[in-house]
């Protein structure tokens, strides 16, 4: 947590912000807030006035209020709730309506009455809209006001619903949703084109009005709109920055989601630092890219420019700094990540012996593995390692339903045509199923098993131009994927127990993997988390200690030059086979990676142009200009 941080190092922060080592934490200080809020109300004979928001963010607070509800007696019986959003068109039993998202993450558990709760009405006549936004303020105004209100953020800056052009002054109303903000939401209604375009929200000014707000974010996908609503200028095209103006709001966020504020980026411009050797590394590359300049051509007066004099006293003349980090980001670059057997490895980055080693690369979901170290992935194997991709979870929520007509028609015709009754009456159930679901509706089992194949058949196909064996490839189906929804996942001990049992049976000398740093609820992040405890059950075996980690930064992000400990370069062959093996997951053409915005339209540009970047980061540097990089920073299992 940051509270005792000196104020030099937030000067250019506009609002209150408090980072925390995680999301639970932070929530465990806003759910403080909102119990004390209610125990003096209540002592005082008041009611109290939530403001509450939906989303993957306040899950986790929602689930805090559930225990203390549970285990300390925290009741919500004189509390009247507002929500700040609704979709326009759905009805409050659809499953991604917030009416029913509040019922199964919230209201269901607690002791809140079905009346005191408020959400927009999605499904009211366009002809009654406006008597109805204008009641949804009246009802707020006669329970006296917000006393808290929760907001999450979404990454075109909106609170609530309150896209781009939003003003300051603006009221509960119809909206239109914006396209990023549709793309988000597309993984949860299984497609983009089922996702409404309007929403019912309430305004920038309606949430201005609440005596006291919590501003919640988690994950690096948030950083940059944090970044600017805090520091940046007070603008429409920001909503959220907004709340600049208000007396009394907090934003409390996760390091992932700090990651772009001055503090975390370039805390020697506004204050003194500590400088160790990764600050040293952050700081002497952000001044090459600042200046333009390779490494090797940094003067002293750049670093005393730039809010480095300091550095110079402390360590050395620019001289010395430059050759340094030079010479440390070169020990990044090497084109065997499994290690190079019969070599001197005290300058690179994985280690010589064993060889050949046992790799281990951990896919959340089938394509990540290609997309965000194909390239990585193809050395690992040519060069003569054993390697495994473990695929955590069957990725059949991402599949379109259109791909899964596409197999039945296939399979009807070749039904018929071998005249085989049981796969015709498959097809025909699967078939009859889609009918039924119509476009919002749950998969059955059927439909999501075969989804799950379409994504093995892909990976297989991918892993093939790979030059990869298809038993390489193992497909652990997580059961806290098969078993839920996108926001709801709730991984447990069996997810923990069969990744550990892999890892038990691989022993792997290096593993790859990733997640850190994403939203909490995302698949990449339950995915690293089943990880850690899953080596944290197996840390008395002795390969544990001798297993270096890995961690690529995807998907649709990399890591800045400074972070990566492992700079893989491809070729321009080699790069052109990463491409072909990403096409071969056809279903995920039209999928954007969760983290990504705006530039690419979609998944397949993106890998290239981050690989790209990374090399051309490199080049700038006055290292040698590759093709392309994929980037790996080591995790160290903290005991
Ligand atoms: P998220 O959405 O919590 O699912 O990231 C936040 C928002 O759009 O407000």
């Amino acid at each position: 947590m940051s509270e005792s941080l000196p104020v030099e190092a937030t000067q250019r922060e506009q609002i209150s912000t408090t980072i925390y080592r995680s999301a639970d934490q932070a929530c465990i200080r806003v759910a403080d807030a909102i119990s004390e809020r209610i125990a003096e109300n209540t002592a005082a004979g008041k009611q109290t006035v939530l403001g509450l928001a939906t989303g993957s963010t306040p899950v986790r607070l929602y689930r805090e209020l559930i225990r203390r509800h549970r285990d300390e007696g925290l009741s919500f019986a004189d509390v009247i709730t507002f929500n700040l959003d609704e979709y326009y068109g759905l009805a409050g039993s659809h499953p991604e309506s917030y009416r029913r998202f509040m019922q199964e993450q919230l209201f269901d558990f607690i002791d809140l009455k079905p009346e005191n709760t408020h959400i927009p009405d999605g499904a009211i006549a366009r002809e009654d809209m406006f008597a109805s936004c204008r009641a949804y303020e009246e009802a707020i105004e006669n329970a006296g006001g917000i006393d808290i209100q929760i907001l999450g953020i979404g990454r075109t800056g909106h609170i609530g619903f309150n896209e781009p052009g939003s003003t300051p002054d603006s009221r509960t109303r119809l909206v239109t949703l914006d396209s990023l903000t549709r793309r988000d939401a597309a993984r949860d209604f299984l497609g983009e084109e089922n996702v409404p375009r309007h929403a019912i929200t309430m305004g920038v000014g309606s949430i201005l009005h609440a005596r006291q707000v919590f501003l919640l974010a988690w994950g690096e996908a948030k950083a940059d709109v944090i970044a600017q609503s805090v520091e940046g200028p007070q603008t429409e095209a920001i909503p959220a920055s907004f709340l600049q103006r208000h007396p009394n709001c907090v934003f409390c966020i996760d390091e992932g989601a700090a990651r772009r504020l001055t503090r975390a980026r370039y805390p020697w411009l506004v204050g003194t630092v500590d400088w160790s050797p990764d600050m040293i590394r952050k700081a002497v590359l952000w001044l090459s890219r600042k200046t333009k300049k390779p490494l090797l051509k940094l003067l002293e007066e750049d670093y005393s420019e730039n809010g480095m004099a300091d550095l110079l006293t402390e360590k050395g003349s620019a001289y010395e700094l430059n050759i340094r980090m030079f010479n440390t980001t070169q020990h990044t670059i090497t084109g065997w990540p499994g290690g190079k057997p019969n070599a001197d490895d005290s300058h690179r980055p994985e280690r010589a012996t064993p060889f050949p080693k046992r790799s281990l690369i951990l896919s959340p979901e089938p394509l990540d593995d290609v997309y965000c170290m194909g390239g990585t992935f193809h050395r690992l194997v040519n060069q003569g390692n054993e390697v495994t991709v473990a695929y955590l979870t069957s990725g059949n929520l991402a599949v379109p339903d259109s791909e899964v007509r596409r197999v039945i028609e296939l399979m009807l015709e070749l039904g018929e045509h071998r005249q085989s009754t049981e796969d015709l009456k498959f097809a025909r159930l699967v078939e009859r199923q889609l009918r039924e679901k119509g476009q919002f509706g749950d998969d059955t089992p059927e439909i999501r098993h075969l989804k799950g194949l379409i994504r093995r058949a892909e990976s297989r196909s991918s892993a093939r131009l790979l030059d990869v064996d298809s038993e390489r490839l193992r497909f652990l189906d997580l059961p806290f994927y098969e078993n839920g929804r996108y926001r709801r996942f709730q991984p447990g001990e069996s997810d923990t127990a069969k990744l550990g049992e892999l890892l038990h049976e691989i022993r792997p000398h290096q593993i790859f993997a990733t997640g850190l740093g994403n939203d909490p609820l995302s698949v990449p992040a339950l995915g690293f988390e089943i990880l850690r405890a899953a080596l944290a059950d197996s840390r008395t075996r002795d390969w544990v200690n001798d297993c270096r980690i890995w961690l690529y930064r995807g998907p649709g992000m990399e890591w800045e030059t400074h972070e990566i400990d492992m700079a893989v370069p491809l070729s321009p062959d080699e790069f052109e086979n990463k491409i072909q093996g990403i096409y071969q997951h056809q279903t995920q053409r039209n999928q954007s990676p969760s983290l990504s915005k705006g530039g690419s339209s979609n998944t397949w540009n993106l890998a290239s142009e981050i690989n790209h970047a990374t090399a051309n980061a490199y080049d700038a540097l006055g290292l040698a200009e590759y093709e392309a990089i994929e980037g790996f920073k080591r995790w160290i299992i903290q005991s």
